[in-house]
């Protein structure tokens, strides 16, 4: 497999754009072009102001926006109880679900809950929060996400000590005899994703970098050719 291959093939480092850093009125705009710059994803953050303290989009621009895309929608619910509203944004078009360990205390029932409704399920870690808290639930997610700054904002500095949490999934996933990639969120651009690719994710999403950038098209495929690097080495 190379990192050439077309949109069906599985890259070995697939590129989510983050919508959170793109213009709100020109989203059917940044949709388009991540699919032109052959992106493998759009991520669309929900954010409700209390889980993190800011508020975003929720499940009727997601519906809109699944309508023009031809690129998988992947949801990162930074929601509390994101078990109320998990059916809603997979009837609205999500092709994956992210929740966060630390916002619900049913995280077997609401992964099992995406699943069934025909998403990928993935399971993401604040910061602070221990690799451990993934051990009983890690055999059954579709990905994990690592969160690399605490959520709530685009433009934020990547956390180092990401990495050998990268580390320490990968080996924990190994375990459970899981092949699910790992997803790495925030601060990632074309200096920290070697390192992180290099760490094991194999999911990179980056807001600031690509909306942020005079040339998104350009800032996409330049990713990619850093974590490539990474993966090459
Ligand atoms: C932050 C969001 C991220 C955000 C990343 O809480 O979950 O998806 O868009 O933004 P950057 O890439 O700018 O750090
Ligand atoms: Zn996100």
């Amino acid at each position: 497999m190379s990192l050439a291959d077309g949109p069906n093939e599985r890259r070995l480092v697939q590129i989510a754009p983050s919508l959170l850093s793109a213009d709100f009125a020109r989203l059917g705009e940044a949709v388009a072009l991540a699919g032109r710059a052959g992106a493998d994803m759009i991520h669309f953050d929900v954010m409700d102001g209390h889980f993190v303290p800011n508020i975003t989009i929720g499940v009727p621009v997601l519906r809109s926006l699944a309508r023009v895309s031809k690129l998988p929608i992947d949801v990162h619910l930074m929601i509390e109880q994101p078990e109320r509203f998990v059916e809603a944004f997979v009837e609205a078009g999500a092709a994956s679900v992210t929740v966060h360990a630390e916002a619900t205390v049913h995280l077997h029932r609401v992964v099992h809950l995406i699943k069934s409704l025909g998403a990928k399920a993935g399971v993401a870690l604040n910061p602070a929060t221990p690799v451990t808290a993934l051990e009983q639930i890690a055999g059954d997610v579709d990905y994990v996400l690592v969160m690399t700054v605490n959520p709530g904002f685009g433009g934020q500095t990547f956390i180092p000590r990401s990495e050998s949490k990268v580390r320490a999934v990968r080996e924990l996933l190994r375990r459970e005899g899981s092949a699910a990639p790992i997803e790495v969120d925030g601060g990632i651009d074309v200096h920290t994703a070697p390192g992180i690719v290099a760490a094991g994710a194999g999911i990179l999403v980056a807001g600031n970098a690509v909306f942020g950038s005079a040339d998104p098209e350009r800032a996409i495929r330049d990713l990619r050719a850093a974590a490539g690097a990474a993966v090459a080495r």
